[in-house]
């Protein structure tokens, strides 16, 4: 219970310290969600602790306020536009993740295409679903291959059926389990093909839509602006380091994807899906990306990477199931023996688990996951025939 009267019980400041050493102490173990730990912010302490930021409304629109970071968020949103390979003409704006991209994404789509249908694969993230079930748009999910990316021939015999009607497609480049990249190019040409014109495509590229775009041209997989999508949105707080939960929604296309109401309140357009919005989130996301650049983001995905690949040989060489997807962080897994669930933290679907390689990680943790699965696996032989493939 909150101690409402001073001195009423122990002193907040040491539950503080004692809460932070606790989560140190466990950070080691948590090497199943794609949050990078390699970045600290102390240069930013003073305004992210001591002043009121609120970006409330478009980002381009600078309302009534002055107390916000509008002019770092449009930086920020012109920044990942250009990685991304984004038109001139673009919009966008930081989100609080990559649900609220997916949200806005399909929000726009309904209000463009009211009978539009919605098609995304069995491996797209639980927030698409959620998403169709908030806006009303009707679900089609398309199978998977076994990498985890869409199936194309199973998305044209879903589309083909329903070609009079508006398409909005969910793709997914990084899926959550296995970081697998859908052919997105192979979307644009199935809808070309069957002649859906009046159709969406948002990329959630969640976790590695920054990594992938900054592969050099000949290795980047097609999943970009380049290849005629409508929308894109990466998370802040995975790849990029935030420590807070944000995201950044880009649109290819002019300003006012969402509602165009000028609210007088706000002296702004209401063009996002919440109102106040942090202001906080755009300036770390605007220091990660103007202190460490394209050269220092690829470093850092490189280092990912190969440690990634370390880690997939390492489990290799135990005789487990695992798999890794070209230019990963993840490494998926058959799910290891309970005694080591319960010491790592773990993303798991009940049949498969995975690590993810993030900046902040190191060998060092691996090595000792890699030798607490061992152990495991030398006193159980629990491995059922149905995992024997992953
Ligand atoms: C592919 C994908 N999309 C969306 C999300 C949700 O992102 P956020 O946590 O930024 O809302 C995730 C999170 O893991 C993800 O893996």
């Amino acid at each position: 219970m909150i101690p409402m009267t001073p001195g009423e019980s122990s002193d907040p400041r040491l539950f503080l310290k004692t809460m932070l050493l606790e989560m140190k102490g466990v950070q080691r173990y948590d090497i199943g969600f794609p949050g990078a730990t390699d970045l600290a912010f102390p240069e930013l302490a003073e305004i992210l602790t001591g002043q009121l930021l609120n970006n409330v409304g478009d980002p381009e629109d600078p309302g009534l306020g002055r107390n916000h970071t509008k002019p770092l968020e449009r930086e920020v949103v012109a920044a990942v536009a250009d990685i991304l390979h984004a038109p001139e003409e673009r919009w966008g704006y930081v989100t609080t993740g990559s649900t609220e991209s997916v949200l806005h994404a399909l929000h726009d789509a309904r209000r463009r295409y009211p009978d539009s249908v919605l098609y995304t694969s069995a491996a797209a993230h639980y927030s698409v679903a959620k998403g169709a079930h908030l806006v009303g748009l009707p679900l089609v999910v398309v199978p998977t291959h076994s990498s985890g990316s869409m199936d194309i021939a199973g998305f044209r015999r879903a589309l083909a059926p329903r070609r009079g009607r508006p398409a909005t497609v969910v793709a997914t480049a990084g899926t959550t389990m296995t970081e697998a990249v859908d052919d997105v190019p192979g979307i644009v040409a199935v809808c070309d093909d069957l002649g859906v014109v009046r159709r969406r495509i948002h990329v959630d590229a969640a976790l590695s839509g920054v990594p992938l775009a900054l592969l050099p041209e000949g290795e980047r997989p097609a999943f970009d602006f380049s290849t005629g999508v409508t929308s894109m949105a990466v998370s802040g707080h995975k790849f990029l380091g935030t420590l807070m939960p944000c995201g950044v929604l880009v649109y290819a296309g002019p300003s006012g994807a969402g509602v165009l109401t000028r609210i007088p309140y706000t002296g702004s357009v209401d063009s996002t899906i919440t109102g106040s919005r942090s202001g906080h989130a755009p300036l770390i996301l605007w220091w990660v990306l103007s202190t460490l650049g394209a050269e220092g983001l690829r470093r850092r995905a490189r280092a990912s990477r190969r440690l990634a690949r370390y880690t997939h040989g390492q489990i290799q060489a135990l005789g487990w199931p695992t798999r890794i997807n070209p230019h990963a962080f993840t490494v998926t897994l058959a799910e290891p023996p309970t005694a080591v669930l319960a010491k790592w933290v773990l993303a798991r679907d009940g049949r498969t688990a995975h690590v993810v390689c993030m900046p902040g990680m190191c060998r060092d943790q691996i090595d000792e996951f890699v030798s607490d699965l061992k152990r495991a696996l030398s006193v159980s032989s629990a491995l059922s025939p149905h995992l024997r493939a992953i």
